[in-house]
């Protein structure tokens, strides 16, 4: 199929668990089957899919397997990075493309006619929050510079800002004022996409527009009051559908039929 370089799909938190599981009710396996379908069937040409972390539930290599396996099935090349629920050697076995060469992160890049794609590695082991070491800041900050004028498309797992959800704004992008020194220095970043919320949002932090999606698996209520733990709920999962031109970037969430 013809692909469209300006058409990109963002799918996030799939949190896959070992076969014979499930999670919170719901089988993130037969769910993601269901996305993947959906979108063979519907954006099939689009140019790139990201996944923006929370791959694995528990960071287990059998998740990590069986997401591979149902990745095969999806039309559209895809790319990954991971989330706070990930594990980085395990997903590095399984998914070592993910990781640019010569890079200890799961950070990577893609150069394309509509902007560059960059996925940013957010994980900060053993805490919920994030953080973007020097390393892997340095390594953005020389590719946005490579790009010069050129407009740049962040994906990353946690959010730099809060977004009303306490139980979530516990545990945003811990250094987010590091991430922004490197993107306002640069000037060519024009979205920021994120996962980790189990939620559509849109917004724009310090004036850099930004979106979440909802999970591939189980939600988060719109709870603006419960300090911890994090609520979950079952409302629809969906994907992004990003279009891009020299105009701006448009994103839809798209809902699924859902197992
Ligand atoms: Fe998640």
């Amino acid at each position: 199929m013809m692909k469209n370089r300006a058409k990109w799909v963002h799918l996030t938190d799939p949190h896959m668990v070992p076969e014979g599981e499930r999670l919170f009710g719901l089988d993130p396996a037969a769910r993601l089957a269901a996305c993947i379908g959906h979108i063979n069937a519907h954006h099939g040409d689009a140019g790139a899919c990201v996944l923006s972390g929370d791959l694995a539930d528990r960071g287990d290599a059998a998740s990590y397997e069986r997401l591979r396996r149902l990745l095969d099935e999806l039309v559209v090349p895809w790319r990954l990075t991971v989330g706070n629920h990930d594990d980085r050697v395990s997903v590095r076995a399984v998914f070592p493309t993910a990781f640019a060469a010569g890079q200890d992160f799961a950070q990577s890049f893609e150069d394309n006619p509509a902007g560059a794609l960059i996925l940013l590695d957010s994980l900060d082991p053993g805490h919920y929050g994030g953080r973007l070491c020097p390393d892997r800041l340095a390594w953005l900050d020389a590719r946005l510079a490579g790009l010069g004028d050129r407009p740049a498309y962040l994906f990353l797992h946690h959010p730099p800002c809060a977004i009303g959800i306490p139980s979530l704004d516990a545990m945003a992008l811990a250094n987010s004022d590091d991430l922004f020194r490197v993107i306002s220095g640069r000037g060519n970043v024009r979205h920021l996409f994120v996962g980790h919320v189990h939620r559509p949002i849109g917004g724009s932090w310090r004036g850099l527009p930004f979106t979440a999606v909802a999970s591939i698996n189980h939600q988060v209520p719109l709870d603006m009051s419960t300090p911890a733990p994090v609520p979950h709920c079952h409302e629809a999962p969906a994907y992004g559908v990003v279009l891009l031109s020299p105009d701006g970037v448009v994103v839809h969430h798209q809902a699924f039929d859902a197992p």
